[in-house]
């Protein structure tokens, strides 16, 4: 007996079937309820989400024998054949394979004769975005004048590659991901209707594997139960992706918190010794970095999908970071992701990707002591080589920026995680300037400035006007020279730990 992928045997034969997609299913019959058939359809969306799937059940319904109706009869010649991919009326072309203008002058001329035998002649374009300029040309004159028998179904990743002519002319339906728990839900019936027995990470680790793709989370679970046949644990998934477990993400969080520089090459050594992909591994690490930030915003234990036992070590690798420090781990290895994505020697971007977030407890401290204590403290922590200078803010003294980033974590997460990363900030006045990386951020923080002023007045105990800037375009003030960010021994600090100068408080 062959083997038939699961993403073919199930793949959903009414309307009813698809999962998510309410939107388009929802317009598609009603249309069809309304006698309003439409000559052209696009359905855009990645990969595995439904679009070919939809395109073909249109096709069922538009020509069904009973039809056209809200739903196909599946019983019906027509049906079947279309099922089958055998219906005479009903051709699939893939555009990538069938790019020659004179295939479509082909097309134009089959357009000219009536169905052989249905109600319509559909077209199914798949992968349109591959069709040539000339291509395009020759459609856009059938879509203009659609002969009334026949039926265009584009379908395509990749809508900003489809002529703006072409899509003014088509009804748009575009495909959403799905979300983790339709697919886990997905996952979880299709393994019980194939008798198999999986627990519910399994099932999670499979569904997030997917990312938003039915078909790409079935042919993971293909391969599981390839593997680990008809009971399959998280541990099997994870074997079988070379996965690395929730274990080993806590450990390396603890290293970070830690700034264990050695502890954390030992890890990755492991990985790469047990040939783990570092792509993967850097991926879930921001995946389990999530569940951490999570957790510590307080959101509910549902949004995390994990089972108890990896909730528990979640939450005990959350305790290892304020929210503010998690959310500035957070940045700093988000900001890295692409890097690792891109990078030749994806071990080596891990590796220096996680030296970084590492660095940056300590990194933190120092801020404490520039904005919190002056000069004079850092230089005597700096003499004693104190691997890690004690923060100092002595009641007496001014509240630091941090206090105030950490205020404003509390009110809006979001903004406090775009000011703990910014590229540098400090406090000039009664003005404080934050610099970023990016015009994203920056913006962000820029709309939010009057509740920030707000809560900065609190914490400040006098107005405060928030002034916010990227660093290609520094804003004003921020050009002004700073005798410290030339000080010897902040360069050294700058060199060792890998950070930023932000400007300090000036004493009074
Ligand atoms: N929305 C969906 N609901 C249920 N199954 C789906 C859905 N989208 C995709 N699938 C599954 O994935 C397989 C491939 O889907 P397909 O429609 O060809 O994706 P696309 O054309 O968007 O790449 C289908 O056979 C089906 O098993
Ligand atoms: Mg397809
Ligand atoms: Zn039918």
């Amino acid at each position: 007996m062959s083997y038939q992928a699961l993403a073919r045997k199930y793949r959903p034969q009414s309307f009813h079937d698809i999962v998510g997609q309410e939107t388009t299913v929802r317009t598609l019959q009603n249309s069809i309820e309304q006698h309003r058939i439409h000559h052209a359809y696009l359905f855009s969306g990645v990969r595995g989400v439904g679009k070919t799937t939809v395109a073909r059940i249109l096709a069922k319904a538009l020509n069904c024998v009973k039809g056209p109706a809200a739903e196909p009869c599946n019983e019906c010649s027509v049906c079947r054949e279309i099922t089958e991919g055998i219906d005479l009326d009903v051709r699939e072309i893939d555009a990538a394979t069938y790019t020659g203008v004179d295939n479509v002058r082909e097309l134009r001329d089959v357009t000219q004769f009536q169905p052989a035998r249905d109600r319509y002649r559909i077209f199914i374009i798949d992968e349109a975005h591959m069709l040539s300029a000339a291509s395009w040309n020759a459609l856009l004159k059938l879509i203009e004048e659609p002969p009334p028998h026949v039926v265009f179904m584009f379908a395509t990743t990749e809508m900003q590659k489809v002529p703006a002519t072409i899509l003014s002319r088509v009804q748009k339906n575009l495909l959403r991901k799905i979300t983790l728990d339709e697919l886990m839900e997905r996952v979880r019936k299709i393994a019980q209707s194939e008798g198999v027995e999986i627990d519910r990470g399994a099932v999670e680790i499979v569904a997030r594997r997917g990312e938003g793709s039915v078909r790409d989370a079935l042919s993971l679970l293909d391969q599981v139960i390839a593997f680990s046949g008809h009971a399959i644990t998280a541990a099997d998934v994870a074997t079988v992706l070379g996965l690395s477990d929730t274990n080993f993400f806590a450990r390396l969080a603890d290293l970070i918190a830690e700034g264990d520089h050695g502890g954390i090459l030992e890890a990755l050594q492991e990985a790469a010794e047990s040939g783990r992909d570092f792509k993967m591994l850097f991926r879930d690490l921001l995946g389990f970095v999530r569940s951490l930030l999570l957790v510590a915003g307080g959101a509910p234990e549902s949004m995390l999908a994990a089972s108890p036992e990896d909730l528990a070590t979640v939450r005990a690798a959350a305790g290892k970071f304020s929210y503010s420090e998690l959310l500035r781990v957070a940045n700093l290895l988000l900001r890295d992701d692409e890097t690792v994505n891109k990078a030749e020697h994806q071990r080596l971007a891990v590796e220096i990707a996680l030296l970084k977030a590492a660095t940056f407890p300590r990194l933190r401290e120092v801020e404490a002591v520039l904005s919190g204590g002056g000069v004079a403290e850092l230089r005597s922590s700096a003499v004693a080589k104190s691997p890690t200078p004690k923060p100092r803010n002595p009641a007496t003294s001014q509240p630091a920026i941090a206090t105030f980033i950490d205020r404003v974590t509390k009110a809006r997460p979001l903004i406090g995680g775009y000011l703990a990363g910014a590229k540098s900030h400090h406090r000039d006045g009664d003005r404080i300037v934050f610099t970023f990386d990016d015009r994203f951020s920056a913006d962000s923080v820029s709309e939010a400035k009057g509740g920030l002023e707000q809560i900065a007045a609190e914490v400040f105990g006098a107005p405060v006007t928030i002034e916010v800037g990227t660093s290609e375009e520094a804003p004003r003030g921020e050009a002004k020279q700073s005798p410290l960010r030339d000080d010897p021994i902040l360069q050294a600090f700058k060199k060792h730990l890998g950070g930023e100068i932000v400007e300090p408080r000036r004493s009074k």
